[in-house]
């Protein structure tokens, strides 16, 4: 900007005419003069008045030039201003970088002269497409100074001058490699909790079967004792009745056979005989019958819906738990004789298993126990509750006994997925419901409500 003075001295002053040029006028009379020269004056201060507004302007302009450019560079996007018919203008910092080109160098170039060539039909349709309104995202390949291929996903939209026309077209982008190693990396961490996920249900399961395997080897010992002393018996009486076959077919008296038979209690293992080989069957039903349920239970996912007695797997349930207790609790039960449902045997005896396990675990410490469970039908479902005389649950653990890994039992004695694991089997599988609160005479109370399916 040159050089001008900061107040306007009037032009005939600087010409150190005024007073001689005003006389002159005034002597001569001659108006016009004077009114040109006053003109002139005017015109001078309001040149100097719009100059240094004019110069305001323009610093205010190379701030905001300064500001957008500082903006546009620290992008890490790319980014690239075109002519509408695809003639770069401008570009940024980003772009410069990853094509080791600078900006007047590409400057006026075509779009093309950037882009990998199987991509250019496309890139010289964006100007077309850009007119027709349509905006534009796609993935394609930018070269870069050592002619190498860099992939990109780009945005291309319109661009508008300050009268709303359309004036050309602006690209923005991203490398590709970046966001697809985002995707992969984001993929691979889902796959690992998927599997993790997976495992820790599985673990729950061996966990759970850990426990009751205590609960089935005590069930199964009952049977199997019983079966073994049946068997010694029936065998010691078979040589009993062997020596008395041999000693009355052979050579002896009446009164001899007489005093053998009552010697050998002949009489008395034959009335023996019958209840041993019930009892010995009935065993040996209990034992496969035992099996069959620890299969059920192993594998549910064989046992689709069918139809089986709610309260006899209650009692199985109860029983299960119970005989893997150290201290059993006194048990009070409220049952109908039988209730039919159509369901999910395997599922329900499972949920019911840890019901009862974790009321059992809360009343743990205490001197005396009991439990309480009740089976109550209304018209469309069947809620099961199991009320212990525990501590209960502190009220703002309400809300989170359902959740994984929620646990207040020490470090190794809980995974807190018994609840979690029972309430998906519960709401999903069954679909039905499991519900918490703390009585109001005290203790935990846990109600599984299942549709009452009689179908
Ligand atoms: N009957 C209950 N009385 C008091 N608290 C209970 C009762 N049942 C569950 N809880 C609370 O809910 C938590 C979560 O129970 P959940 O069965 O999910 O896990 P856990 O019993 O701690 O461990 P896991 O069942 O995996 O061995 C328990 O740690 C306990 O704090
Ligand atoms: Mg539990």
């Amino acid at each position: 900007m040159t050089d001008h003075p900061s107040t306007a001295i009037p032009l005939t002053d600087q010409a150190g005419l005024s007073t001689e040029l005003r006389q002159q006028a005034k002597r001569a009379g001659d108006h016009a003069w004077i009114e040109v020269i006053q003109q002139m004056d005017s015109i001078y201060a309001d040149l100097v008045h719009y100059q240094v507004e004019l110069e305001q302007k323009n610093s205010e302009l190379e701030n905001a030039q300064r500001f957008i450019e500082s903006v546009i560079s620290s992008i890490s996007d790319i980014l690239i201003v075109c002519d509408i018919n695809g003639h770069i203008q401008q570009v940024n910092q980003a772009l410069v970088d990853i094509i080791g080109m600078d900006s007047e160098q590409l400057a006026g170039e075509p779009l093309n002269r950037i882009f990998s060539e199987k991509h250019l039909p496309m890139i010289s349709e964006f100007p077309e497409h850009i007119r027709s309104g349509s905006l534009i995202d796609c993935e394609v390949d930018l070269v870069n100074n050592q002619q190498e291929p860099v992939p990109m996903a780009i945005n291309c939209s319109a661009r508008f001058d300050h009268k709303n026309r359309l004036s050309g077209l602006v690209i923005t982008g991203r490398p590709l490699g970046e966001l697809r190693r985002a995707y992969s990396e984001l993929h691979k961490a889902h796959e690992e909790l998927k599997t993790a996920q997976l495992q820790l249900i599985q673990s729950e399961k061996m966990a759970s079967l850990g426990r009751l395997v205590a609960g089935v080897a005590h069930e199964l010992n009952n049977p199997i004792s019983f079966l073994f002393a049946n068997m010694h018996a029936l065998k010691s009486y078979q040589q009993k009745f062997q020596t008395y076959l041999d000693a009355i077919h052979g050579d002896i008296s009446k009164q001899e056979s007489q005093r053998l038979r009552k010697d050998l209690r002949i009489d008395a293992m034959m009335q023996d005989i019958v209840p041993l080989v019930d009892g010995s069957l009935e065993g040996a039903e209990r034992v496969s019958e035992i099996v069959q349920n620890l299969r059920k239970f192993t594998t549910p996912q064989e046992s689709k819906k069918q139809s089986f007695d709610l309260v006899s797997v209650v009692q199985r349930a109860v029983s299960w738990v119970l005989k893997a207790a150290q201290q059993p609790p006194e048990l009070q039960v409220y049952y109908p004789e039988s209730l039919t449902l159509v369901n999910n045997e395997g599922y329900v005896h499972q949920i019911l298993i840890n019901l009862i396990q974790n009321a059992l675990d809360a009343m743990d410490d205490q001197a005396t126990s009991q439990l309480s469970i009740s089976i109550h039908p209304t018209r469309s479902f069947v809620q099961v509750i199991v009320r212990d005389h525990g501590p209960g649950i502190l009220e703002q653990d309400l809300v989170k006994v359902f959740d994984p890994f929620f646990t207040t039992k020490p470090v190794g004695s809980g995974t807190g997925l018994g609840l979690y694991i029972s309430y998906g089997l519960a709401t999903e599988q069954c679909l039905g419901d499991l519900s918490v609160r703390n009585h109001p005479q005290g203790g935990a109370e846990f109600t599984l409500s299942l549709p009452l399916e009689t179908g």
